[in-house]
C-alpha cells in the first residue's frame, strides 16, 4: 500500500518466524531448542548440537549415532577441489579462499541441488558440516605451503579438524584432547545466533532460491567483516597493537573518543545488553586452556585480562552496556592452540555453519516470500537528461 517503516541495521523489525533459538538480550539468555547454551556446553557436543539446530530434538543414542556416521562418510572433498585452491595466492586471506571454495561445492553436486526435495536439502547439510573442516585446513595448509591432509574418520570431529590443521604426512598425529575438548566448545558456542548478519545473508539469498552451497558462501562472505566474525581476529590485532600493558588506557580513551573510528573489539552486542551467555563459558574454557598449557602468564593474554577489568569498570562502558562479547575470549583460546590469527574467522565460519543451513532449510521447507526491503528515496527529484556538451 505504499506504506513501509524505516528501520536502518533492523532494529525492531522482525523478518521471520523461526524455532531454532531464542535469546533474552536483556536477561543474557540464549536457548536452542530450548536448552540453555551453558547446559549444551557442559554436557553436549558440537554434533549433536549440531542435531539439534537441524531436526529440533535432541538425538536418542540410535540417532547420534547414525547421524555421526553419516558425517563421517561425508569427510572427504571430491579431489578436484585442489584445483580451486591453487588459483589462490598463498598469502591470500583464508576467508577470501573459504567464499570461494565454499561456494565452489555447488559445482560437484548436480544431482541434489533440488532444494523442494527434503532429501536433497538433508545431504547438502551433511556435506556442509562435514566438509567445512577438511575445506578449512585445506586453506590453512594452502597458505602455509603443507600438503593437504586427509580427514581421520576414526577420530572425532574436533580431533580431526585439529589432525588437519597441524598433522602431517610425515608424522603419526597426535591431537591433544584437552585443546580438541575446547576447540568443540568453541564451535558449539558459535553453532547458531538466530538473525544475526550472516544468518539473515543466508535466509536473504536463500530466499531467492539460490542452492544451499551459494547461500552459506554469502553467510562466510558477511561474516568476515570485523563488526561481526571477524572481529575475533581483530581483537588479536588490537592486542597486538596494544603490545604492553601500559598503554592500555591510552586504548580505552580512544575507544571512547567519538572523534576518532577505534572500537575496542570484542566489546558490545547488538542483543546482549547486560551480559554475552557464550562470553562466560568461554572465559571458563579459555582459563582451562591456559593452565592446560602453562600459558596463565602469556603477555597478550595479560593484557587481555586487564583490558577486560578495565573496561568492565568504566563508566563509558557501562553506560552503554558494553561487555566482553564472545569473540573477545574465543581469540584467546584459538591463539594458545595455536590457531594463526588469519584463521579465526574461518573457525567461526566452520561453528556457525549448522545455525545458517538450519535457517536456511527451515525457511526453505515453510512458506516463504523473496527477501525484497525497500528504502527511504534521497536522490535527485526527476529531471531532463542533459548532453554532453552542456554539463
Ligand atoms: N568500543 C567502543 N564503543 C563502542 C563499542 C566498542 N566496541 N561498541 C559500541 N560502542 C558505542 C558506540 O560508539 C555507541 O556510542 P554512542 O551511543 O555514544 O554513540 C554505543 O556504544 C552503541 O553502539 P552501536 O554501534 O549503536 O551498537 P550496535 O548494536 O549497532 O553494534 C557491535 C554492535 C557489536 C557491532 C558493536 O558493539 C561493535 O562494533 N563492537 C566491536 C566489534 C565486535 O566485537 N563485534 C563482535 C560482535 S559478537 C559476535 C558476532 O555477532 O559476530
Amino acid at each position: 500500500n505504499g506504506y513501509f517503516t524505516y528501520d536502518p541495521g533492523f532494529v525492531s523489525t522482525a523478518a521471520c518466524e523461526s524455532k531454532i533459538t531464542y535469546i533474552d538480550g536483556d536477561k543474557g539468555i540464549l536457548l536452542h531448542g530450548g536448552y540453555p547454551i551453558e547446559q549444551l556446553a557442559e554436557q553436549s557436543d558440537y554434533l549433536e548440537t549440531c542435531f539439534l539446530l537441524l531436526y529440533g530434538e535432541l538425538p536418542n543414542a540410535d540417532q547420534k549415532e547414525a547421524f555421526f556416521n553419516k558425517v563421517r562418510m561425508h569427510t572427504m572433498v571430491n579431489d578436484q577441489m585442489s584445483t580451486f585452491f591453487k588459483g589462490f595466492r598463498r598469502d591470500a586471506h583464508p576467508m577470501a579462499i573459504m567464499c570461494g571454495v565454499v561456494g565452489a561445492l555447488s559445482a560437484f553436486y548436480h544431482d541434489s541441488l533440488d532444494i523442494t526435495d527434503e532429501k536433497h536439502r538433508e545431504i547438502s547439510a551433511i556435506r556442509l558440516i562435514a566438509k567445512m573442516p577438511t575445506l578449512a585446513a585445506m586453506t590453512y595448509k594452502y597458505t602455509i605451503g603443507q600438503p593437504f591432509m586427509y580427514p581421520q574418520n576414526h577420530l572425532s570431529y574436533s580431533e580431526n579438524f585439529l589432525h588437519m590443521m597441524f598433522g602431517n604426512p610425515c608424522e603419526p598425529s597426535n591431537v591433544n584432547p584437552v585443546l580438541a575438548k575446547a576447540m568443540d566448545k568453541i564451535f558449539l558456542l558459535h553453532a547458531d545466533h538466530e538473525q544475526n548478519a550472516s544468518t539473515s545473508t543466508v535466509r536473504l539469498a536463500g530466499s531467492t532460491g539460490a542452492n544451499p552451497f551459494a547461500c552459506i558462501s554469502a553467510g562466510i562472505a558477511a561474516l568476515w567483516g570485523p563488526s561481526h566474525g571477524g572481529a575475533n581476529e581483530a581483537v588479536l590485532d588490537m592486542l597486538n597493537e596494544i603490545g604492553d600493558a601500559s598503554r592500555i588506557d591510552e586504548f580505552v580513551a580512544r575507544a571512547k573518543d567519538k572523534d576518532d573510528p577505534f572500537r575496542l573489539m570484542g566489546f558490545g552486542h547488538r542483543v546482549y545488553k547486560n551480559f554475552d551467555p557464550r562470553a562466560k563459558v568461554m572465559k571458563l574454557a579459555a582459563d582451562e586452556v591456559l593452565a592446560e598449557l602453562g600459558l596463565e602468564n602469556d603477555p597478550l593474554l595479560k593484557i587481555a585480562k586487564r583490558l577486560e577489568q578495565i573496561a568492565l569498570e568504566d563508566e563509558y562502558f557501562i553506560d552503554r552496556k558494553l561487555y566482553p562479547n564472545v569473540d573477545f575470549y574465543s581469540g584467546i583460546i584459538l591463539k594458545a592452540i595455536g590457531i594463526p590469527t588469519s584463521m579465526f574467522t574461518v573457525i567461526f565460519a566452520l561453528g556457525r555453519t549448522p545455525g545458517w543451513i538450519a535457517h536456511w532449510n527451515e525457511m526453505i521447507s515453510g512458506s516463504y516470500r523473496i527477501g525484497r526491503p525497500r528504502q527511504l528515496y534521497t536522490g535527485p527529484v526527476q529531471r531532463d537528461f542533459v548532453s554532453l556538451d552542456k554539463r
